[in-house]
């Protein structure tokens, strides 16, 4: 089932970016598929902007917007370079609560020649709610991303 629904977003993301350039209204869209397909709670990019992550396109409720390198569940993907798999953010620590309803986390990373451009952060209500199969496509989605940088 879910990587049915993978298969199809992914489609769906290379036909959209296929047809678009742009940095802003692409992350807005791919935010957009996401949360339409799985609904998670938060899902949304940070970008890495003058040795920081600035809040980008997402879908949910209102978030922070700047994170410091190496902190965090975002900054430790973007220091690590790999994504970062959270099955309770309670326990990770230095974990940064924008939302006190969010129980796990992914972050993933966009990279190109071997740097960090931005990480793609997905929060989800429930506990351990994301899996390898998450991790492995939505690093698919976000290899695709690179090039609009
Ligand atoms: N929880 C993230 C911060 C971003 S919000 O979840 C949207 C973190 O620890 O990096």
């Amino acid at each position: 089932m879910k990587s049915e629904k993978y298969t199809q977003l992914l489609k769906e993301a290379r036909a959209l970016l296929q047809d678009e350039t742009d940095l802003t209204a692409s992350l807005a869209n791919v935010s957009a598929l996401l949360k339409t397909h799985f609904n998670f709670w938060w899902v949304g990019f940070y970008l890495v902007k003058n040795n920081e992550l600035v809040l980008g396109p997402f879908q949910g409720p209102v978030a922070c917007t700047r994170i410091a390198y190496g902190k965090g569940v975002c900054g430790t993907a973007w220091k690590e370079k790999a994504s970062v798999l959270v099955p309770d953010v309670h326990e990770f620590p230095g974990h940064i609560a924008c939302s006190a309803a969010s129980n796990s986390e992914l972050v993933v990373p966009v990279l190109r020649n071997g740097e960090v451009l931005a990480v793609l952060d997905i929060d989800s209500t429930e506990f351990n709610h994301f899996d390898d199969a998450d991790r492995e496509n939505c690093e698919r989605l976000c290899a695709l991303l690179s090039d609009l940088f």
